[in-house]
């Protein structure tokens, strides 16, 4: 490449990461450009976990997350030096790692890899690329990766506290809202569950990788609002009288004014979606009796996720329902208690449901 090219790389780079919002997204990007910036077949961007003392790819082309020791490879030297190393014939190096090739059939043959420091100069990954296209990797190269690496290490700086932050709002969220729902400290799984089922829906539908991020969190929360409603009629191990009902429905009212917050646009909508989720698509559900796309999104999605998973779970009051039929009282609800759009995109994804009720089963 020259010059010149290398420039327009960069300026289309710093478009394109200006613009993106989601940080995988964002790692993806910047995996994409340090490989096509150097002429290489991949790149992967390692993680130096301290604590596991292990590196873990980012990003990482073709293939899934993948974990090697930290002190292994040619990756582990360049996190234990914080020295930059080009290889021209990695099998041929004693360093080299090749667990990970014979675990993805891949062949490495020359690699350039680059520390990625934090602001205190701690190396807190690696980026590698692998297999230079023609001929092997130069200073030259070496000079374009540590160019960019300044701006990686910092955006991973950033992304390793986010998701920690992010790691601990979540789990704070499964805890409570179980909490919350069935009065005491069952698991998170139905929690876990509506939050994902939730998620296919919603990306079947289009919507944004963040949006669907924002509803595995917010989508928990639709019944915290049980917390205001006594033990005995939650746990009640029979049907409910008329009176008790009532009591029941303002579950969806108390959340929302607990989780209102004008401010918090995530809060917002964990606020919406704990008022619209027993809304009826035919205007007969509670608390408004509100029809079709007066109920909010995120309120019609959670319905279809919430009730798929109260059928087919034990509950104080009910054996738990095949798959079979409880798909079938969807299909028989479509268009009368359910979104018929929303519960289509439910079946259409069917072998994703079925992971994640084998994967999160009680
Ligand atoms: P939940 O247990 O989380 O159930 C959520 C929703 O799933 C229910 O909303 C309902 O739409 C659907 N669902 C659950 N079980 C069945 C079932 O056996 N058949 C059918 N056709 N649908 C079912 P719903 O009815 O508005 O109830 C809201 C909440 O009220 C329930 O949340 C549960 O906590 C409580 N509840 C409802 N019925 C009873 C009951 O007979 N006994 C007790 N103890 N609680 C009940
Ligand atoms: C290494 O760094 O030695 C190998 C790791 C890899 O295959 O990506
Ligand atoms: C919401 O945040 O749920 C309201 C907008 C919508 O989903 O339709
Ligand atoms: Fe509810
Ligand atoms: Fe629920």
């Amino acid at each position: 490449m020259d010059n010149e090219e290398i420039l327009g790389h960069l300026i289309d780079f710093g478009k394109r990461i200006s613009r993106e919002t989601n940080l995988n997204a964002l790692f993806e990007t910047l995996g994409d450009f340090s490989r096509d910036i150097v002429n290489a077949d991949r790149c992967s961007i390692f993680v130096f976990d301290k604590n596991k003392h292990e590196l873990w790819t980012k990003v990482s082309h073709g293939v899934e997350e993948l974990r090697m020791p930290a002190d292994k490879g040619i990756a582990g030297f360049v996190v234990m030096t914080g020295e930059i190393q080009i290889v021209t014939d990695a099998y041929n190096d004693f360093r080299f790692y090749d667990e990970i090739d014979k675990q993805t059939g891949y062949r490495t043959r020359s690699l350039l890899a680059v520390p990625l420091f934090d602001k205190n100069e701690n190396v807190i990954g690696v980026i590698q690329v692998v297999n230079k296209k023609k001929g092997f990797f130069t200073n030259n190269d070496a000079e374009l990766l540590i160019l960019i690496s300044n701006y990686i290490g910092s955006t991973l700086e950033n992304a390793i506290l986010y998701e920690k932050l992010n790691d601990t709002k979540i789990k704070l969220v499964y805890k409570l809202s179980t909490a919350a729902e069935f009065k005491d400290e069952e698991t998170s799984l139905h929690t876990k569950r509506v939050a994902f089922y939730s998620a296919v829906i919603a990306g079947a539908y289009g919507l944004s990788r963040d949006d669907v991020e924002n509803l595995i969190v917010t989508a928990p929360m639709h019944d915290v609002g049980k917390i205001g409603i006594p033990d005995n009629i939650i746990k009640k191990n029979g049907k409910l009288t008329d009176e008790e009902f009532d009591i029941i429905k303002t579950h969806t009212t108390i959340g929302y004014n607990l989780l209102q917050d004008d401010e918090n646009e995530i809060l917002q909508e964990a606020a919406i979606i704990a008022r619209d989720h027993h809304e009826k698509w035919n205007g007969r559900g509670y608390p408004k009796g509100i029809a079709e796309e007066e109920i909010s999104l995120h309120g019609r999605i959670v319905a279809v996720a919430d009730v798929f998973d109260a059928l087919t779970s034990r509950r104080p009051y009910k054996e738990p329902w095949s798959v079979e039929k409880a798909l079938n009282l969807l299909k028989k609800e479509s268009g009368i208690h359910f979104d018929p759009n929303l519960v289509e995109l439910f079946m259409k994804n069917r072998d994703e449901v079925m992971d994640i009720h084998e994967k999160y089963k009680e």
